[in-house]
């Protein structure tokens, strides 16, 4: 059966960091977009696919404003109940809040809880693609995608692979991590909307030889993606340098490993030196950017635009629960906040960019998600303009879909996100109240 929503859209014909705003943004005032089979056929006027599509169900959203859903580009779905964990750096963070949570997860009635927890935040916040960070076990893996299978989302993500430098009951070893991790890639890789992503933690807590089984790992399945983290925090480069002394800097590592491609999606790369930046985008290897992860744990500034001026796919990323908050609004607030830190102006465009098409480039997945386009599957954000009296009160002035739609951005939370769409499907996004 058709369906038609209708609401203000906005959808992308171009990257806003790479062309004028208005050539990259296709937004229009009184529009429709009509959906069939799980599927975007058409976005337009209103009125012209009413008149042609007499017959679809029609769900009038008002004023508020359609868009492909946001995708996170960088999760731990097993950090969900330590989120906003105080006072602590990176590896101290690590030690004393991430790894005794992630020590939970052998359980699988833990797993399966907080996978349901962690998809219901997510989708409350708009959320209706990540890719997450499991934990060593592979049982929180199959309570990850069972919990995103049955609520036919298309999500990512893999076990980690931890061999050192972590407590004994969350090591791996290079084999096991092989094993498991090719065992599980099997069984869910490509099973209904769901993609396996290899996923060592990063170079400290993987021996040599577990980061050579990851390659060969990878060799095996270049169609997935393998995330890992570059580059947080000083205190992890000396401590990579430590460890790895032979390698000139830290992507020296994952390239002497086989550990850099097209299909690498680099979670913070913050502190890159030139050589870097250039292997990166030699490689066509993605970042994910985890604003709020890197102003809560205090790691540094990201540079956007140095990434957009080289044509790197970005995309963008709560990192929770690194990252203070699972909304993306929250998140593309804090991505401004560092752009301005660092005195660039980001336009909302690129915001929004980063937080859906950006995300879906980083991922290998733009052919199929992350715009409102004919083609793509209809996984639909609905956001609330005038959510909250001050989003209102600072919007009803606004003299474009710009100044109407920032405030949200900078000032709104999951009050704003009216609806979800998954693959055409309304999702009711109060059921998060069922599992708290
Ligand atoms: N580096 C290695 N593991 C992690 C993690 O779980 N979170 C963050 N933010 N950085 C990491
Ligand atoms: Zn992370």
């Amino acid at each position: 059966m058709k369906q038609l929503l209708l609401g203000q859209t906005l959808s992308f014909s171009g990257n806003p960091w790479h062309m004028p705003i208005k050539e990259a943004v296709q937004h229009i005032r009184h529009g429709a977009v009509l959906i069939e089979a799980g599927k975007v056929i058409a976005v337009g006027e209103a009125d012209s696919l009413k008149a042609a599509h007499p017959q679809a169900k029609i769900t009038c959203h008002g004023d508020s404003l359609l868009m492909a859903g946001f995708i996170d580009s960088h999760a731990h779905f097993s950090q969900t109940a330590i989120i906003a964990s105080w006072g602590k750096r990176l590896i101290d963070w690590l030690n004393t809040y991430t790894f005794p949570e992630e020590a939970r997860f052998g359980d699988p009635a833990h797993a399966a809880q907080v996978a349901e927890t962690y998809l219901d935040l997510n989708l409350s916040n708009g959320i209706t693609t990540a890719c997450a960070y499991c934990t060593t076990h592979p049982a929180s893996v199959d309570a990850y995608f069972k919990a995103s299978q049955k609520r036919g989302l298309r999500m990512l993500g893999g076990k980690v692979m931890m061999d050192r430098n972590a407590p004994e009951n969350l090591r791996d070893t290079a084999q096991s991590s092989y094993d498991e991790s090719k065992a599980l890639l099997q069984k869910w890789h490509g099973t209904d909307r769901l993609s396996y992503a290899i996923t060592p933690r990063f170079a400290p807590t993987s021996s040599p030889s577990q980061l050579e089984a990851t390659g060969a790992l990878w060799a095996e399945h270049p169609d997935c993606v393998l995330q890992t983290h570059l580059s947080e925090q000083h205190e992890e480069l000396a401590w990579v340098k430590e460890l790895f002394p032979e390698h000139d800097d830290y992507l020296a590592v994952y390239q002497h490993f086989g550990l850099l491609g097209p299909g690498a999606v680099m979670g913070h790369a913050i502190y890159l030196s030139s050589r870097e930046w250039d292997a990166l985008r030699d490689a066509g290897a993605s970042i994910a950017h985890c604003p709020t992860s890197n102003a809560f744990i205090g790691s540094g500034l990201f540079h956007a635009t140095r990434a957009q001026a080289l044509g790197i796919r970005t995309g963008l990323a709560t990192d929770v629960g690194g990252g203070s908050s699972f909304s993306m609004l929250r998140t593309m607030a804090s991505a401004y906040e560092i752009g301005q830190l660092r005195n660039d102006a980001i336009h909302p465009a690129q915001l929004l960019y980063m937080a859906t098409l950006g995300s879906a480039e980083a991922l290998h997945l733009a052919d199929r998600i992350g715009n409102l386009q004919a083609g793509h599957e209809a996984d639909i954000v609905v956001l609330n303009l005038a959510s909250t009296p001050v989003i209102t009160q600072r919007a009803k002035r606004a003299k474009n879909l710009w100044e109407q739609l920032f405030p949200t951005i900078m000032l709104g939370d999951d009050r704003a996100i009216e609806v979800v769409y998954i693959a055409g499907n309304r999702h009711n996004t109060c059921a998060t109240q069922h599992h708290i």
